[in-house]
């Protein structure tokens, strides 16, 4: 029997998906660099009545799959992926199918798109989120590349993709590198609100003396109102875990350095060149930077050991909390207008035409961003023309609420000396975002003054040049 479709990569991602098509009743042909690997697999799948064909080599595998062919490449991001499609090029035909279904950087994409133009093979980035389970069970997939191939692609991707009240987690968002895009701002948002409920976690511990389990009812809690989504969800477990051995919380004997593959540097990278700053992204991408730096933060501790913070500015009784709830769900909405604007502005910039709307639907379940939360931003960017979020009435009430509790938090975290990088830069992207008269002007006249690069004013048209007292 020839296989409806092939995954060359056989690590957990690509693994897990091959098995997830195969239990969606497609014959999947598999291929690794370590070929037993395969085997394995066909075995697994065969245990649930599904067919994965393991292939030896990469002519096997071509010729296990029925033409037009489908391949799927789950491999590391990067030159391994130019490697693997230049290896695979010789051996396909016409009118063939190539899906890189990896953390690809978008750019990468848009080049290996126009690479093989022209080659009769077709080239499509799809961005897949929701780690290891997702990839088995359902995973939210974001597709790119050209939308009159992406009908070959659908059923499949709909049949694996996670479900959210019945409506599969995929769509065609844009041609080319568009889905890599997407999946990248996902990561940065993901990033964002890691951070920002990292950054709670602090205020919690360091500013309320409150013991992991403690603060894993708290999220637990959380998790059943607005704040409900995998994250807090997960943050719940990670805290109530205890270390076997010592049976002390798991969470207090990790260490407090995090690790990055790139795709959050990446969202942070493509906002910049677009010009639409997301401060709460860049923010969780440097505190990840900070925390790696260990060493450096034990010596800058003891060098300003001596400074007395302000203590008992936090309070944990329930409207204390309460206010820490509402603080986080704030950042949280202003970090995902500004993950959102970026979109908008690539959308732009690339011709991509977007669905914004559609993005937040087909996060709602299976990624790891997955909340209840994206399903209100599915209906305000269902309403006609896109606009920062932070500006759809609907938004603009939840805001007006919270923000109080925000600013609170934030001015007592910096009382306390307890940083809060990313909820005080959600802060100041809201506060600079709502004043009709920023500060600018300055910045202009600076400019103009020393380097004579113009200015336009308010109350006439035209570009000006002042000639300023020399200094
Ligand atoms: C997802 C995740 C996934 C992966 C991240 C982790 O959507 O399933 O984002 O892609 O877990 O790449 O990123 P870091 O290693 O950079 O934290």
């Amino acid at each position: 029997e020839q296989a409806e479709i092939g995954v060359v990569g056989l690590g957990t991602m690509g693994a897990n998906l091959a098995l997830n098509i195969a239990e969606k009743g497609f014959v999947t042909a598999g291929y690794n660099r370590t070929h037993e690997k395969a085997f394995e697999l066909a075995e697994e799948a065969r245990g649930f009545g599904g067919t994965i064909v393991p292939a030896k080599t990469l002519e096997e595998f071509v010729a296990a799959l029925k033409a037009p062919r489908v391949i799927v490449l789950m491999v590391p991001a990067g030159t391994i992926v130019d490697d693997q499609i230049a290896a695979l090029r010789p051996l396909l035909s016409d009118g063939d199918i190539v899906v890189d279904a990896g953390n690809a950087d978008f750019n990468d994409t848009v080049r290996r798109t126009r690479e093989l133009e022209g080659s009769g093979l077709h080239f499509v980035g799809i961005g897949v989120s929701g780690g290891e389970l997702g990839a088995r069970h359902g995973p939210s997939i974001m597709a790119g590349g050209p939308a009159e191939i992406y009908p070959r692609l659908q059923p499949i991707l709909e049949a694996i993709s996670a479900k959210y009240e019945g409506s599969p987690c995929v769509a065609h968002l844009g041609t080319d590198g568009a889905g890599h895009f997407v999946k990248t701002i996902h990561n940065g948002i993901e990033y964002a609100d890691m951070q920002m409920i990292a950054e709670i976690y602090g205020i919690m511990r360091d500013g309320l003396g409150l013991e992991a389990g403690a603060m894993a009812d708290i999220f637990a809690e959380w998790n059943k109102g607005g704040l409900s989504s995998y994250l807090v969800e997960i943050t719940a477990v990670n805290l109530a875990e205890k270390d076997p051995e010592t049976g002390q919380p798991l969470v207090d004997l990790i260490t407090d350095e995090a690790g990055q593959k790139g795709t959050g540097r990446w969202a942070v990278i493509e906002a910049q060149k677009l010009g639409a700053g997301a401060t709460t992204l860049e923010a969780a991408v440097s505190a990840r930077g900070v925390s790696s730096r260990r060493g450096e933060r034990a010596r800058a501790a003891e060098a300003y050991a001596g400074l007395a913070a302000t203590s008992g500015q936090f309070s944990g009784d329930k409207a204390g909390i309460a206010e820490l709830e509402q603080a986080l769900e704030t950042a949280k909405i202003i970090a995902y207008a500004q993950g959102f604007a970026v979109m908008d502005a690539a959308s732009k910039e690339f011709g991509w035409n977007l669905p914004l709307g559609e993005i937040a639907r087909i996060w709602r379940a299976g990624c790891i961003i997955r909340s209840r939360f994206l399903d209100d931003i599915a209906s305000v960017t269902d309403s006609g023309e896109t606009v920062n979020l932070l500006v759809a009435p609907d938004f603009v009430s939840r805001v007006s609420a919270g923000e109080g509790a925000l600013r609170k938090v934030v001015a007592k975290a910096a009382l306390s000396g307890l940083p809060v990088p990313a909820l005080s830069a959600a802060l100041a992207y809201f506060d600079d975002y709502r004043r009709a008269r920023g500060t600018t002007n300055l910045t202009q006249a600076q400019r103009d003054l020393f380097g004579a690069h113009t200015f336009h004013r308010l109350d006439r048209e035209g570009t000006f040049h002042h000639r300023w007292p020399a200094v």
